[in-house]
């Protein structure tokens, strides 16, 4: 079985750029460039949804020249690929909490979004800003909005109507989550969805991870037999 849903944790660009004496500026870039190439790989595979783990709330912490070298090579990415993601089919979307982002990275969003809002292909959804536990309660904030607007009733919320406010909504959760650069964490990406997502951790660090170390991952996939806490 092929998974329907994967979402990435891209680590390890740092530690690449040290090991190659290069500048984490170079090693973000390559990251840049391996995330093209997985994005092409799974979508040739026919997998639907792709989830990109790009900038987590954590990462604001990070020193501001590399915070500011990552937004810079969000947009320059975003420059260069949209034409061909559009061509490809992809539909993009982006999740996260947008209030400390660029003015002109959300124009870029915006744009890359409406530009691809109908296409039918591979479903590319990239955390930028995001933080699995900001999800959560971004949804409670919104979902307190609808009661005191008498738009919705308490009585009425259940998980899947709590899903509906989460970044994903209602697209499937993922089935399968690859982290790479040897960390065994999830260092708060996408909490709520991932109840029953199979786990798979590579030490491939992510400038290095090609389409054999996807097609390792999704072996691992093929191999588990998912319950969901049922005895079958
Ligand atoms: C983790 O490496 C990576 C990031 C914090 C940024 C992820 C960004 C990219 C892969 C490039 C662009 C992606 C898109 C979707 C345009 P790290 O710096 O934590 O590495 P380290 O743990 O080795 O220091």
């Amino acid at each position: 079985m092929k998974p329907n849903h994967i979402a990435i944790i891209m680590d390890g660009n740092g530690r690449w750029a040290k090991n190659h004496n290069e500048s984490r500026k170079f090693g973000h870039k390559r990251g840049a460039i391996t995330a093209r190439d997985i994005v092409r790989f799974t979508g040739s595979l026919g997998i639907e949804f792709l989830t990109l783990y790009a900038f987590s709330t954590e990462n604001w912490g990070r020193p501001l020249k590399e915070v500011n070298l990552l937004m810079a090579l969000f947009i320059e990415t975003l420059d260069a690929e949209i034409k061909d993601l559009n061509n490809n089919n992809v539909k993009i979307r982006f999740i996260g909490d947008r209030s400390n982002l660029k003015k002109s990275l959300i124009n870029k969003i915006d744009k890359a979004e409406l530009l691809t809002k109908n296409n039918q292909g591979l479903n590319l959804t990239v955390a930028m800003a995001y933080g699995g536990r900001w999800d959560i309660v971004n949804a409670a904030k919104l979902i307190q909005d609808k009661i005191e607007s008498n738009e919705l009733n308490q009585v009425d919320i259940d998980e899947e109507q709590f899903s509906s406010y989460m970044q994903l909504g209602l697209n499937p959760d993922p089935d399968l989550l690859i982290r790479t650069g040897g960390e065994r964490r999830i260092s708060n990406f996408l909490l709520w969805n991932i109840a029953y997502t199979e786990l798979y951790f590579c030490d491939t660090l992510w400038p290095d991870f090609v389409s054999d170390d996807l097609e390792l991952a999704l072996d691992f996939y093929a191999q588990r037999k998912r319950r969901y806490g049922k005895n079958v």
